[in-house]
């Protein structure tokens, strides 16, 4: 079995041989704190917040909100569960727990398939569907003994926010309203620990990638997490109770390119463990749903950027793919194939 980060290394004084980073994979050079990175206020005027959106999606992929509607008690008590589920002995962790991260729900270590990993991430997640609600929520954890009831709780706020998210966005595109429901019908939660690590600098979280899916709503507690913009890492703010929402490479498709999916990392601290709650919106894979630019987006002045695909065949290129990056290789991103 491979061992959770969060059971077997506590304390330990120096970073275990096969979590040591080779140089060009570690996080290099400290990274500093962007305060450029918008931070929208959800509760203020409509035709300003679509404008912030609109900048911050072209400019950075990705921006904070805050006032938007889930309740800081909520996520105070989800970040509380979660620092229970992970503080939890590995024999109560074992029923969801598995060797690589798999359809239902999974608790998994590392990067995408610990056993073929040469160097393992310093991370552990766990990993679930969302919706339907009822369908699912007998395969989550049963311990912590709120979980179910907590996590469903969480789920129907944090859809309420994503769906009024995605209108934003929508209507700063001037597609009309509800445009993006058909291809946001999939909720998977994945929540990622970071346990301390006795030196960051050799180690690392999760490695830069893009989300393959529409759009992500991720709350944070400490700073951990960093984006890629313009050949540079920049830290994203962990401000108490935000949101950080970045958005997908469905969504960069869907604006023929308008808007950019972000690469992003996580790195590691030495004295606290770093959670982040991560909710990911997309097509429903199991569907025959294609993705393609909006029509309404591709005019003689813009021409088609991207090819349509199905979005099943998008998701098994994309892990094929990630799988190796994940191992250092540098294959190249999985959007570039369905460039025109
Ligand atoms: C992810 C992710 C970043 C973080 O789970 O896709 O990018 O801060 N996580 O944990
Ligand atoms: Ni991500």
């Amino acid at each position: 079995m491979a061992l959770l980060v969060s059971n077997s290394f506590n304390g330990v004084e120096s970073v275990p041989k096969d979590y040591v980073m080779p140089p060009e994979r570690r996080a290099g050079d400290f990274v500093r704190v962007c305060n450029e990175i918008p931070v929208i206020n959800l509760v203020s005027d409509r035709r300003e917040i679509v404008q912030q959106i609109l900048k911050a999606c072209q400019e950075f992929g990705l921006f904070q909100v805050i006032n938007h509607g889930v309740p800081d008690k909520m996520m105070e008590d989800m970040m509380a569960l979660y620092d229970e589920f992970f503080n939890l002995p590995v024999e109560d962790k074992l029923g969801v727990y598995a060797e690589k991260p798999r359809k239902g729900c999974t608790l998994y270590t590392s990067g995408l398939e610990y056993a073929k990993e040469d160097v393992h991430y310093w991370k552990d997640t766990l990993k679930h569907p969302c919706h339907p609600i009822d369908e699912h929520s007998p395969s989550w954890p049963d311990k912590p003994a709120r979980y179910r009831e907590e996590v469903e709780r969480y789920m129907i706020e944090v859809r309420k926010m994503g769906f009024k998210i995605l209108d934003l966005i929508a209507e700063a595109l001037d597609l009309r309203e509800g445009y993006f429901n058909e291809v946001s019908q999939e909720h998977t939660m994945a929540i990622n620990r970071y346990p301390p690590c006795p030196d960051p600098s050799l180690a690392m979280g999760i490695a830069g990638h893009h989300d393959p899916n529409l759009v992500t709503f991720l709350q944070q507690d400490i700073y951990g997490l960093q984006i890629l913009k313009d050949g540079k890492w920049m830290g994203v703010d962990p401000i108490p109770n935000a949101f950080v929402v970045n958005l997908g490479y469905q969504l960069e498709v869907i604006s023929n390119g308008r808007l950019k999916s972000v690469e992003h990392r996580g790195i590691l601290n030495s004295t606290t463990s770093r959670t982040s709650i991560v909710t990911f919106f997309g097509p429903n894979p199991e569907l025959p749903i294609i993705v393609e630019p909006a029509k309404e987006l591709v005019t003689s002045s813009n021409p088609q950027m991207f090819k349509a695909y199905r979005y099943n065949e998008f998701i098994a290129n994309y892990l094929a793919l990630a799988y190796s990056r994940r191992q250092g290789s540098h294959k190249g991103f999985a959007l570039e194939s369905y460039r025109l």
